[in-house]
């Protein structure tokens, strides 16, 4: 099939590179020219495991180019993926300015039958508006709209996309479902067929059902740390149960990222313009919102004041396996402890640039440990796991492990910070 993926961020790549190796003759457009140049020379504009390989092997066998002319983009192909972004409107509300000069440039540019596959996460009867704009522009026009939603995990997105729990796809006629059968017909997914509003809505109540789990946990965490009882213990107890099941119920530091914050958000703005009030999002937020500051408490709880003092912040972006730093619970963190004069020192293999200049990036971990008064793990890097204690303990001026993942055992690491002389504490247990 001849594609064009117009949008070039994480979810436009990744699904422009997965379809080449299904096979499909893909272009890539993108508005920016920097980028695509980049992607031209072989090179990648962000970061994400597996990427660079499934790219370099497109190109050799001449199933992916990359352009900013998104006129031949879309003539010269049979379905036109959309991916741009959709990012925090005024209000919270999703903000369709690029998607919408998206399609009016489809709209200018295409002359014969065309399949319009909406990716990009919009709200509940934005692929109607569309639809409905399009047959109101020109009628003759042949575009035939499908919403489907990307379910990718930044970090894990090719694994995702070649083995995704379900796929879904809002469309309205037999075509479009023929369309969308053939597009994925090497997966081994089942393909729920629905109407666009109802695809639309399952996008945004998976992420907010999985934002909701995490927030569940971490209040049952904080209950956990006032009574004694140990979250791991009760999250595997709970997860046991095939009704509830165990992913997404790791307590910590919460939620962060591109899409959970966004989405939620934009989730609550259309309750609002739906005059349909959703408290459990409410609640949801609020509970995230909190953690960041939650975790520095504990820092002060044992070191009192942090004026003077040095904090080793370990992993900055929102999660390991990627360098996006997009509502990263590090950012709060990092600016609550230099608010409270402390210096900030840090480490994260994917990160060489981090919005607050004042924190001190270091490209050894063990350099930005030295001489610290407490370590935080951020983010539950891989590479934490091989820490050698003795070097950290020497290294630390007080020995104080927060560990804001809970990434480590808890029996083990009380036996390690009993060898080493330090004082670990990580959340809810
Ligand atoms: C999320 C969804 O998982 C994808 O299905 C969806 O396609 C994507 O958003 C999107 O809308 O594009 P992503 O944001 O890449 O993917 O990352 P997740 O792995 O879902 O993690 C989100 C945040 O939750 C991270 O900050 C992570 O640390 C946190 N988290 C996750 C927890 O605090 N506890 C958990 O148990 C799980």
């Amino acid at each position: 099939m001849r594609i064009a993926v117009i949008g070039t961020g994480y979810v436009g790549l990744v699904t422009g590179a997965c379809l080449a190796r299904l096979g499909h003759s893909v272009i890539c457009s993108d508005r920016s020219a920097e980028k695509i140049s980049v992607l031209a020379s072989g090179g990648l504009p962000i970061w994400e495991q597996g990427l660079d390989e499934l790219l370099s092997e497109a190109s050799s066998l001449n199933r992916i180019r990359f352009t900013t002319n998104i006129k031949s983009a879309v003539q010269e192909s049979d379905i036109l993926i959309i991916c741009v972004g959709t990012p925090f409107g005024p209000n919270g509300e999703a903000d369709l300015t690029q998607l919408w000069s998206v399609v009016k440039q489809i709209a200018r540019h295409s002359t014969e039958k065309k399949f319009l596959v909406v990716k990009s996460t919009v709200p509940v009867g934005t692929t109607d508006e569309i639809d409905q704009w399009l047959q109101s522009v020109s009628a003759n026009r042949n575009i035939d709209v499908i919403h489907n939603p990307e379910f990718l995990r930044q970090g894990n997105a090719i694994r995702d996309f070649f083995h995704p729990d379900r796929i879904v796809a809002g469309c309205r006629t037999d075509k479009a479902k023929h369309v969308v059968s053939d597009l994925y017909k090497d997966l081994p997914s089942p393909i729920l067929f629905c109407d666009s509003r109802s695809s639309e809505l399952i996008k945004y109540a998976s992420n907010a059902f999985l934002a909701m789990k995490i927030s569940y946990i971490n209040m049952i965490a904080d209950f956990s740390e006032q009574t004694g009882a140990r979250i791991d213990v009760v999250a595997e107890g709970i997860g046991m149960d095939s009704r509830i099941g165990e992913a997404f119920l790791r307590a910590g530091i919460g939620y962060g990222g591109s899409c959970f914050p966004k989405d939620i958000m934009a989730f609550r703005a259309m309750g609002q313009k739906w005059d349909c009030p959703m408290p459990l999002l409410d609640s949801t937020v609020s509970i995230n919102r909190l953690r960041p500051r939650r975790l520095v408490n504990k820092l002060t709880d044992e070191l009192g004041m942090l004026k003077g003092k040095r904090i080793a912040l370990l992993g900055l972006a929102f999660k390991p396996m990627t360098d996006d730093l997009r509502e990263a619970p590090s950012l709060q963190i990092s600016r609550i402890c230099l608010e409270q004069g402390a210096a900030v020192h840090a480490y994260d293999p994917h990160v060489s640039d981090y919005p607050v200049p004042e924190v001190v990036l270091h490209r050894s971990l063990y350099d930005a440990i030295d001489s610290s008064d407490a370590v935080v793990i951020v983010t539950e890097l891989e590479q934490l796991r091989c820490l050698d204690w003795q070097i950290v303990s020497k290294k630390l001026r007080t020995r104080l492990i927060i560990d804001g993942r809970n990434m480590f055992a808890w029996e083990e690491m009380l036996h390690i910070a009993d060898t080493f002389d330090m004082t670990y504490i990580s959340v809810g247990r």
